[in-house]
């Protein structure tokens, strides 16, 4: 096993060592290979596609269109509006008009250069505020207005209560489309079984939602379609609606040329086609008492979906629960609109609707603390929600610790931030150089909340020599999902790590878990596998009590043993065996239910979420004053966990999160024009190299969280969705400048 200073990677060697099979890395006897023919539009109608020179092509098994989809041409998570292949209207740039089988991918391409598309040009609306003019266009099939979804938030009476404050703050921020840019882009191979099933291997976060994509496509059963995820090359929110497609796509042309088909995705074609995260327009006026009490807040905020819904509704949910930070605020009128344009579509991505909130509120914070003759620290121990407070949704959070102090306090004592902050350089600059340091709070609710069901399985399946084969319904996506699934059962059974193998389940073998999303790996997958794994010692603890002499309650699985401490036992082996003996299986299945939350949907108040992982994050900055350009010097995160489970891994979360955020701050820029990204590689989208990451730090403040099964609530999310308004407030700190939009750019000339 592959354990090392408390590091536990059971998949790390063969990751290292490359013979790690990705789903790109299948090779099948008989295998055709598939390609995408993209639209030259942007915008049209009336999409005819001609394809028989291209069927004509030497190697070319098949040609697909829209009239060849079986099942749904249209489908989606919300709503069913996704073409998987274009059908009469192009909504923008990263349609797939056409599917090119050959038996090479060399012979694909070259046939798809001879698909012939012809349709009439429409002009393309391109930001959402002409989207939402009264003469726009049209652009949602069947709909009435191009509003994708508008939420709200109606809490007490704000404009009477800014009316009463002593300051208003009146502020608009922007953020923009940021590309998730894994490693490993879309890849998928199809298999039609002789048993009839369709099945699926592909890079995707999701297997049950793939399969949903893959079996609307087809028209088949749910059963019919039998998805297995290979190790994945990174997700961060971005391997959902376009990995599914890409293996819905896979499905229907090995349905057609009846053998496997592998489609594997170039980095431009994941560009091009694939989710971004959402930009957003914020518009924010706060109210604050001359004594610092952040009392009123009206809102609003509109973001661009793009072409398609995906998942924009529950994204903007997101954004509203969060909308004021972590603060108590008792009166807030928000709404959130979210419009349909031709720019490439938005959805999921690590943090999901809390960056950009985040980036104008910890804003907001600072400007309001520096009016006010504050600290950024005053100002937010005085706001700042506590164990007895209440969210702006209404939510008393009386079941967990409440630990906005603690980080706070942690970040305060790691980066020493009260000397540094009077040393900051507010525009003064000393040998060619501004310094800064800034920081920024959240709470974030853990797992789904109010978007749905929340319940995931688990099974346990103990063999005769007591080696023990785990099964869950969380999905490992690279971030050791699976590893922190076999800590947790060798801590339940009291056996060690190498009794221990993690199946690498299909959608037909364990029971759909709900997706690896939302900050729900550990605390959902982690609680599935305590259940299960008590489950089981209830069930061996019972069987084994007569042969112990001992009451069943008093059993305990410890140290390899089974039995009462200091009294009878057995080894974890003669245990199993006895069970056995007895004709039982030691064998569990095992469900964590989320406690209920609840939500209203006309004044956005409820208990948004069962749980919530509280964090502050720390940058600190160095300017040039002669071209603006902002150098990191130190990045450091404080988060409640509320159990560690892989330490190493779990500050490694908080890392690449930092990293992630900091590209969001200063370096990403989809380069959109007239609806068209630009840059449509990573030698023109620029994400932090190695040498642009500074000194990281972690520190993880643990209050196990009595909902959850194992104390862990969890760290993808939280991590990413502080550093951006961290970093805009050192680089204020430094400067003297209010960056609003991003990506943070100083114009050296506002540098005295
Ligand atoms: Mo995630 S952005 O909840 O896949």
């Amino acid at each position: 096993m592959n354990t090392t200073d408390g590091v536990f990677r059971y998949d790390a060697r063969a990751k290292a060592t490359g013979r790690a099979t990705y789903a790109a890395d299948i090779k099948l006897t008989g295998m055709a290979h598939a390609v995408p023919v993209y639209t030259r539009f942007v915008r049209a109608r009336g999409l005819r596609v001609e394809v028989e020179a291209a069927k004509a092509a030497p190697g070319v098994l098949a040609v697909l269109v829209a009239a060849d989809v079986s099942g749904q041409v249209r489908y989606g998570q919300i709503e069913p509006d996704y073409p998987v292949l274009a059908q009469d209207l192009i909504n923008f740039e990263g349609e797939v008009i056409a599917l090119v089988v050959a038996r090479t991918r060399a012979q694909a391409l070259a046939a798809a250069a001879l698909v012939v598309e012809e349709a009439e040009e429409l002009p393309p609306l391109l930001d959402p505020e002409s989207a939402l003019a009264p003469a726009a266009p049209l652009l949602r099939l069947g709909k009435k207005d191009n509003i994708v979804n508008h939420g709200k938030m109606r809490r007490g009476d704000a404009e009477k209560a800014l009316a009463g404050c002593e300051l208003v703050l009146d502020e608009r921020f922007s953020t923009q489309f940021i590309e998730h840019a894994y490693m490993e882009p879309e890849a998928a191979v199809a298999i039609p079984r002789p048993d009839g099933v369709m099945e699926i291997h592909g890079s995707m976060q999701h297997p049950f939602s793939t399969r949903r994509f893959v079996a609307a496509a087809l028209g088949s059963l749910l059963a019919g379609v039998e998805v297995f995820n290979p190790p994945m090359g990174g997700g961060f929110g971005g391997k959902d609606d376009t990995a599914a497609l890409v293996c819905a796509r896979a499905a229907l042309a090995a349905r057609a040329v009846r053998r496997p088909v592998k489609l594997v995705y170039d980095r431009e074609w994941s560009m091009r086609e694939s989710y971004k995260r959402h930009p957003y327009k914020l518009h924010y006026r706060a109210g604050f008492g001359a004594d610092g009490r952040f009392r009123a807040a009206s809102i609003d905020m509109l973001c661009d979906s793009g072409a398609y819904t995906s998942v924009t509704p529950w994204v903007n949910w997101r954004s509203l629960v969060q909308c004021c930070g972590p603060y108590s605020v008792a009166d807030v009128r928000t709404d959130v609109y979210a419009a349909a344009t031709n720019n490439v579509f938005t959805g999921a991505m690590r943090g999901f609707g809390s960056p950009q909130v985040n980036f104008a509120v910890e804003q907001l914070m600072d400007m309001a603390a520096e009016r006010l003759g504050l600290s950024p620290l005053e100002i937010r121990r005085i706001n700042m929600l506590t164990q007895d407070g209440e969210t702006i949704t209404g939510q008393k959070l009386d079941g967990h610790v409440v630990s906005l102090g603690q980080v706070l306090d942690a970040i305060v004592r790691a980066t020493d931030f009260e000397r540094k902050f009077a040393a900051s350089s507010r525009g003064a600059a000393r040998d060619g150089t501004l310094y800064g340091i800034g920081l920024a709070l959240s709470y974030r609710g853990a797992s789904l909340g109010a978007e749905g069901a929340d319940f995931c399985s688990s099974i346990v399946n103990c063999q005769a020599d007591g080696s023990v084969i785990l099964d869950a319904a969380i999905h490992e996506n690279g971030q050791g999902a699976e590893s922190v699934q076999m800590l947790v059962l060798a801590e339940e059974l009291g056996i060690p790590l190498e009794l221990i193998r993690r199946q690498r389940s299909s959608t037909s073998m364990i029971p759909d878990g709900g997706t690896t999303v939302a900050t729900r790996g550990t605390i959902m997958g982690g609680g599935a596998v305590a259940v299960a794994a008590r489950e089981l010692k209830s069930l061996m603890a019972r069987t084994l009590a007569p042969k112990l002499g001992v009451e069943s309650d008093r059993v305990v699985f410890r140290s390899g043993r089974v039995g009462v401490e200091g009294g009878p036992g057995l080894s974890w082996e003669e245990a199993v065996a006895a069970m056995f003996a007895e004709r039982i299986y030691p064998y569990a299945f095992g469900t964590f239910r989320a406690p209920k939350v609840s939500w209203d949907e006309e004044t956005g108040q409820g208990d948004a979420y069962f749980t919530y992982v509280y964090s502050c994050q720390a940058a600190e900055v160095e300017v040039d004053a002669a071209t603006g350009a902002v150098r990191l010097l130190a990045m450091t995160a404080a988060h409640d966990v509320g159990r560690a489970i892989n330490r190493a891994l779990t500050m490694g979360q908080a890392y690449g999160g930092m990293v992630q955020a900091a590209g969001m701050a200063l370096f990403e820029d989809l380069a959109v024009k007239d609806g068209r990204v630009g840059n449509r590689n990573l030698d023109r989208y620029k994400i932090p190299r190695a040498r642009d990451v500074p000194d990281l730090r972690c520190i993880l403040v643990e209050n196990a969280d009595p909902s959850s099964p194992t104390g862990a609530k969890g760290i993808g999310e939280p991590a990413i969705e502080l550093m951006a308004p961290a970093i805009a407030n050192a680089v204020y700190n430094a400067t003297g400048l209010r960056c609003r939009d991003l990506p943070i750019r100083i114009d050296p000339k506002e540098l005295s």
